[in-house]
């Protein structure tokens, strides 16, 4: 005899205020109504349009992902608890990321940028987590920082696994998916999307930390690939450590560590890029033990 589990609906649920919203979905906060302390963020995906807009297969990409990376409770992995349906829409039950978007922090910081220790900090926990999903098969294909969450004690965590590569397709996979200003070289050039992509991204996000901006960013999409096809971006050239700063054109000595690690990472042949082992290695992070998770994982506001 199997007991029948009752699936959820979005009766059990209050919901509150807008989170955030993407192409073909809105997120909002909800409170379990049989125990409201318990907060949720709901991904509410209208089914009419994602079957006008084609999104089927991105919807369900994210759902089995989620399932499969939330089993093994990585830190930096927001979580999927239950899924369900109406007549209107998909529902997704994930974490609730309390301290919001990185991209908020880093808008109130001076000049949208991070210091080093900072850059550092969350670096370290973006590269665990990637490694992670990457050791479960699966590429990002769309990390920003828009995609990274803080939970209540600032502890970073990776969101928005609708663009992902299932573990089915291991090594590449293509079309374009992903925001113009993260997106590969490879991708652009030969529409071959690989582990290495996440990396190229990695890249991008480091260089946003220090300096307030991505990498390559042109007047519209087609300037901004032009401007990555060519690594046409402030660190690529020989000055290693007098850089004017792209906000307020005053002198800024950036760490060359940092440039150098950059440099390896963005780097437009994905098999000269720079690999996550090898980046754990580079001398910027000497000081940082990767087998002590405990201090990998401290949160800003612990
Ligand atoms: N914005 C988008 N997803 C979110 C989440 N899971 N928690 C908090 N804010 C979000």
């Amino acid at each position: 005899m199997s007991a029948t589990v009752k699936k959820h609906t979005p009766q059990d649920f209050i919901f509150k205020q807008e989170l955030g919203h993407g192409a073909y979905s809105t997120v909002y906060k909800a409170l379990d109504k049989r125990n409201l302390k318990k907060a949720y963020a709901i991904k509410v995906c209208s089914k009419n349009h994602i079957i006008k807009e084609n999104k089927v297969k991105y919807v369900n990409i994210e759902k089995n992902t989620l399932n499969l990376l939330g089993k093994t409770n990585h830190p930096g992995i927001i979580k999927l608890y239950y899924t369900f349906h109406d007549k209107q829409n998909l529902y997704f039950v994930l974490d609730y990321a309390k301290g919001g978007e990185l991209l908020s922090l880093l808008h109130i910081q001076t000049n949208g940028t991070f210091d080093e220790l900072y850059s550092k900090h969350f670096m370290v926990q973006i590269i665990d987590t990637l490694e992670y999903i990457h050791s479960c098969g699966i590429i990002h294909r769309d990390l920003k920082p828009e995609n990274l969450l803080l939970d209540k004690w600032g502890k970073l965590m990776i969101t928005d696994f609708g663009a992902a590569s299932p573990p089915a397709n291991m090594s590449t996979c293509s079309s374009f998916v992903g925001t113009a200003e993260y997106v590969s070289p490879e991708l652009l050039l030969f529409n071959q999307c690989k582990f290495a992509s996440d990396v190229w991204a990695l890249g991008c996000i480091l260089y946003q930390f220090i300096n307030g901006t991505p990498p390559f960013r042109g007047e519209n999409e087609l300037k901004t690939f032009e401007k990555i096809v060519s690594l046409d971006y402030p660190w690529n050239n020989n000055n290693n450590n007098l850089l004017l700063h792209p906000n307020n054109n005053t002198a800024n000595l950036t760490n060359p560590q940092i440039i150098n690690l950059t440099r390896k990472i963005l780097t437009l042949n994905p098999n000269d890029r720079i690999t996550i082992p090898n980046i754990k290695l580079h001398p910027w992070f000497n000081d940082i033990n990767w087998q002590d998770k405990d201090s990998i994982w401290r949160g800003i506001w612990q």
